[in-house]
């Protein structure tokens, strides 16, 4: 018969809920991680953020490297009275000298929740599938949906007057990116139009338009596909995102040749979309590729929210997904440990 685990930590796999993909959460679960968020800004803004992470760890894995994601989720462990670990495969035996199986388990005994930025989707789905903490998806090969938590509330905190989120029109020129993945899912799932625009042969595959279909049947959304750059005419907002990513290099002249011009977010194109459509970018940009320099300083662009939001997010996602396992101790319990360990030491 197995040993029963002597461990001190919560071990209980039940209700154990992974951030990997949007689509895994209801539209009334992703508004409340947008409404924690808004709370959390407030209470950053009036540098009065509750203690929700005291004592606790987040582990961070990191296969690629990164700015906005590291030091969004340092930060917020930070605020939130709790600690980060940079974790990089330099520095663990991550699939090499151990199981990625046995690394999730391990981990899952030390800290309250990972965080891990893979090369292949599958890397974190099997982290999660082993952990008995919450493992969140800080970017895989097909899915971003940390950055899209920030984006739709970036989106909620410029939208224009008199127009809900459902009335939203969203333009995403450029490539089939985890990016644009994870945005075309949220934004169908909460009755927007999306629009990703781009050459033939990067546009988005199957898959993510069926997803995409299904959600707008729910939500009374709408998906276009389209090389028309004429397209982004009357949209809210313009994303643009790199033309390539780690492991494309080798595609790098052909992509480039493909997408510039004609899909750089240029002044003409955010004019054609109007004169109140705003631009939005995950960063790093490329200045001068995927998007002009004019168009990232210029008066219609917010993607320093953006990234900024990117804190909001990590804040609220640390909270929300570890506050169900959040024990305060009573006052007793903590003085009993404390004389306890006193008469000991005072004994040594
Ligand atoms: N947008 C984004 O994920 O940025 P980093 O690669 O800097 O984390």
């Amino acid at each position: 018969m197995k040993k029963p685990s002597s461990s001190a930590t919560n071990l209980n796999k039940e209700n154990l809920k992974h951030f990997l993909n949007t689509q895994d959460f209801t539209k009334k679960e992703l508004q409340d991680i947008l409404d924690l968020m808004k709370m959390l800004k407030e209470a950053r803004r009036d540098n009065a953020i509750p203690q929700l992470f005291k004592g606790k760890s987040v582990a961070m894995i990191f296969e690629q490297p990164s700015t906005r994601t590291r030091v969004s989720f340092e930060t917020a462990a930070t605020l939130l009275g709790g600690h980060a670990l940079f974790l990089s495969p330099r520095d663990i035996h991550l699939g090499a000298k151990e199981s990625l199986e046995d690394t999730s388990r391990v981990l899952s005994r030390m800290v309250d929740i990972m965080m891990a930025r893979v090369d292949d989707h599958k890397t974190v789905a099997d982290l999660a599938k082993y952990a008995s903490v919450p493992v969140i998806n800080g970017l895989c090969d097909w899915l971003h949906p940390t950055q899209i938590m920030a984006d739709i509330f970036t989106m909620m905190e410029h939208i224009p007057e008199g127009k809900k989120l459902e009335d939203l029109t969203v333009a995403f020129v450029g490539d089939a990116t985890n990016v644009n993945s994870s945005l075309m899912f949220a934004c169908t799932q909460f009755g927007m139009h999306y629009k990703h625009i781009g050459p033939e042969k990067y546009l988005a595959p199957k898959k993510w338009q069926d997803i995409a279909r299904d959600n707008c049947k729910k939500s009374g959304g709408k998906l276009t596909i389209t090389e028309d750059i004429n397209e982004v005419k009357g949209c809210d907002i313009i994303v643009a995102d790199s033309f390539y990513w780690f492991g494309q290099e080798a595609e790098k002249e052909e992509r480039l040749t493909t997408f510039i011009p004609k899909y750089v977010v240029t002044k003409e194109m955010m004019d054609l979309a109007g004169e109140n459509a705003i631009f939005m970018h995950c960063l790093p940009a490329n200045d001068q590729r995927e998007v002009t320099r004019e168009v990232m300083e210029g008066e219609r662009s917010v993607i320093f929210d953006e990234a900024e939001n990117r804190l909001t997010a990590q804040m609220a996602l640390l909270v929300y997904f570890t506050h169900q396992h959040h024990v305060e101790p009573s006052e007793e319990t903590i003085k009993y440990h404390e004389v306890k360990i006193n008469d000991f030491l005072k004994k040594l």
